[in-house]
């Protein structure tokens, strides 16, 4: 079969509101590398985008919970999550995000072709509003009880604890996350996409078109989703923090989150064409390209239901398929951010990978772990000790061990060369490592096609055993001590070494798409240019030329000590926290600040505020609370004492400009004289923000 002319693979846009941890890795990130780096190897024309998601509920509600602005946390963990990624050698085209102005155009280009042609309805309903935050609710809010199994860690979107899909009227006794309060039903307008009038599209397209070359586990959700009845979904909300809908009448609304995400795929690509001079549209309008999401399992209706009807409405091509994996627990226990019971990718690159010179080995060595317990089929665990035993067992004592031992015999026995083969002595083992190697690249070529990447690597582990196997038949280091005596022996030896090393070069190539750096370690100790590590190489016995000297091994892989691994669980028990909800919990209101007495304008004139620029800054010694600032107010510098140590880093100060209030008797601080006071506001949780000027503004300049 001619396989397709364009691919575009996607991993699905992480929400920019915390670090990512092995659980996401393995899911979204490491099979799509895998598959990528295959067809790459293969040559085809492949684009794999990804990037930040960062709109809906889940950014504002990170910044209350650090104290901060949504765009912060957008701009903080969006650098974040790409250099983790960058770490592990997750090799995207391109880590865009879904803040950027060419996406919000692209979003609402999407929006108004489908309002344009009256694919979209509106509705007015009813919604929950918070009476005392004076704003409506998005689902996220609301918490209550589920419905279905009771718990009261119940969302109106989704239950924590059995993971049901919720609407906020599902909810046993809603209370609003910001206030405490018990929200009211207030009218609102939507713009919704009516699914049930795709229903027949895509019963045909999943059920039918796809129901065997789908995972068995995605088609299974999307046949229950579309048999409980396809109801139109909202694609607007009401929120401040999101694409404004393109749209007069729907002034202080924004796309829902998961209408614009996907489509962040697109503009991805856009701008992955428009940084390398290539045409986007053929990934997106072609039926010759081959696009597919990686998931996982809690996105499954959005790319396969959602997305592909708005792909469909909006004459895009569809997905060709949508590997969803499923999840990833922890040594015995789900994963969980609120609980802190996870192992960032962050984490691990800290312990492991930038602890040692070259951590290319120990990226390989978590890739190659998450691959072969993928959740491909099924949740699967991830264990500190199945990750040392797959490094130990797997990794050092099959795969690494058989290249070491190829090499240094090779060295030992044939000079450090590449030995000839004589085809007269080739006996039954030798053409059975022969067909193994053909066999193995076959077999791993149809399972990549498939997206079965846990199945390819065991044949690549498998293959490596196999050498092994031969290697201990065939003995070449008993077999050297009749060199003397038997002019066949050395022939023996050199077609085992022979045969050893094309199939530590057909490791090579068969490793790359799951061990990149371990690929090209190879590459060095064999004297070979990464050609050699296109696909179509693999199953070849000719990878090497006679004659040809090799470099001495270097070791591919350590072991994983019993100590590391003891260190991990403890650090994992010790961090675990107790649970704290994932919205903010209501909190009981502040009181307000008592009501001063009405001052007259005259009073308020008495006071004398300019803006400053900090030029030093420093804490006091022992005072937790004070910090000594130095400013200049244009034409004279003055020394201030002020009590935002606990909010503000010394040296994040420098440069910036504050409001001083600057006839403000002098007062002694721990034996400073404060020369004025810096203005600040006090947030509900008790965080100092200093008031700024909101562009720079000259130092002395007068505030009113
Ligand atoms: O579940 C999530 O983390 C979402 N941010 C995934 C979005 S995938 C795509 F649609 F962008
Ligand atoms: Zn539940």
């Amino acid at each position: 079969m001619t396989p397709p002319k364009r691919y575009l693979v996607t991993s699905a846009l992480p929400y920019a509101n915390g670090l990512k941890h092995v659980g996401h890795l393995a899911g979204a990130y490491i099979p799509a590398d895998i598959y990528v780096r295959y067809l790459r190897a293969c040559k085809r024309d492949v684009v794999f985008v990804c990037g930040s998601d960062e709109h809906g509920t889940a950014i504002p509600i990170q910044a209350m919970k650090e104290g901060t602005t949504p765009q912060a946390i957008i701009d903080k963990y969006h650098e974040a999550m790409k250099e983790d990624f960058h770490d592990l050698d997750i090799s995207f085209d391109i880590y865009h995000r879904t803040s950027s102005p060419l996406h919000h155009e692209t979003a609402q280009e999407f929006f108004t072709y489908l309002h344009d042609r009256g694919e979209l309805e509106t509705k007015e309903t009813e919604q929950f509003y918070d009476t005392a935050a004076k704003t409506f609710l998005a689902d996220r809010y609301i918490k209550g009880v589920c419905p279905n199994c009771k718990s009261d860690r119940a969302f109106g979107d989704q239950c924590e604890t059995c993971g049901t899909t919720l609407s906020p009227d599902e909810l046993i006794d809603p209370v609003s996350t910001l206030s405490g309060e018990t929200p009211i039903k207030k009218k609102t307008t939507h713009w919704y996409l009516p699914l049930g009038k795709h229903e027949s599209f895509l019963r045909q397209w999943i059920m039918e078109e796809h129901k065997d070359d789908w995972r068995p586990t995605v088609v299974g959700q999307c046949k229950s989703w579309i048999e409980g009845g396809l109801q139109s979904r909202a694609v607007t909300r009401d929120l401040d923090w999101g694409i404004k809908v393109p749209l007069k009448e729907a002034d202080g609304k924004v796309l829902y989150v998961w209408f614009d995400a996907p489509i962040g795929y697109i503009s991805a690509t856009k701008q992955w064409a428009l940084d390398n001079g290539k045409d986007w549209k053929p990934y997106w309008y072609e039926k010759d390209t081959q696009l597919v999401h990686f998931i996982g399992k809690d996105n499954i209706v959005f790319h396969c239901i959602i997305f592909p009807v708005m792909l469909n409405l909006h004459g895009n091509i569809l997905p060709a398929n949508v590997p969803a994996n499923e999840f990833l627990n922890l040594e015995g226990d789900k994963m969980s951010t609120s609980r802190n019971w996870k192992l960032d990718m962050r984490d691990y690159i800290t312990d492991f990978v930038k602890k040692e010179n070259g951590g290319g080995a120990t990226v390989d060595m978590l890739r190659y772990y998450l691959t072969q317990i993928a959740p491909e089929t099924k949740d699967a665990e991830f264990t500190w000790k199945g990750f040392q035993d797959a490094v130990n067992s797997e990794l050092v004592s099959i795969f690494g061990n058989f290249v070491n031992r190829t090499f240094v015999l090779m060295h030992k026995l044939c000079k450090g060369k590449v030995p000839p083969l004589h085809n007269a002595i080739l006996d039954d083992e030798d053409k059975q490592l022969i067909s193994s190697i053909e066999g193995t690249a076959l077999r791993m070529g149809q399972l990549m096609e498939g997206y079965k990447f846990r199945e390819a690597m065991f044949e690549l582990i498998d293959l490596s055993r196999k050498g092994n196997q031969y290697m201990q038949k065939k003995e070449p280091w008993i077999v050297a001590r009749r060199v003397e005596t038997e002019p066949e022996a050395q022939q023996l030896i050199d077609n085992c070494l022979h045969l050893c090393l094309q199939l530590t070069a057909n490791l090579a190539v068969m490793c790359q798409p799951f061990l990149p750096n371990t690929a090209r370690k190879m590459l060095g100790m064999m004297k070979v240019v990464d050609k050699m590590l296109d696909w179509e190489n693999a199953g070849k016995l000719k990878l090497l030329s006679v004659g040809y000297s090799l470099r001495e091994p270097q070791l591919l892989f350590r072991k994983i000590e019993d100590e590391e691994i003891k260190a991990q669980i403890d650090k994992l028990k010790n961090n675990m926290t107790a649970p704290v909800p994932d919205t903010p919990a209501p909190q009981p209101e502040k009181p307000a600040a008592a009501a001063k007495p009405l001052i007259q304008f005259d009073d308020f004139a008495k006071l004398e505020m300019k803006a400053a620029t900090v030029l030093s800054c420093e804490k006091v010694e022992k005072a937790d609370k004070l910090l000594k600032l130095e400013v200049d107010l244009g034409t004279e510098k003055r020394i201030i004492v002020s009590g935002i140590a606990q909010h503000y880093e010394p040296s994040s100060l420098v440069g910036k400009q504050v409001i001083v209030v600057t006839n403000l008797a002098p007062r002694k601080m721990k034996g400073i004289e404060s020369q004025g006071m810096i203005l600040t506001a006090e947030d509900k949780d008790g965080k100092l923000q200093l008031l700024q000027p909101a562009l720079p503004v000259s130092p002395g300049s007068g505030v009113s």
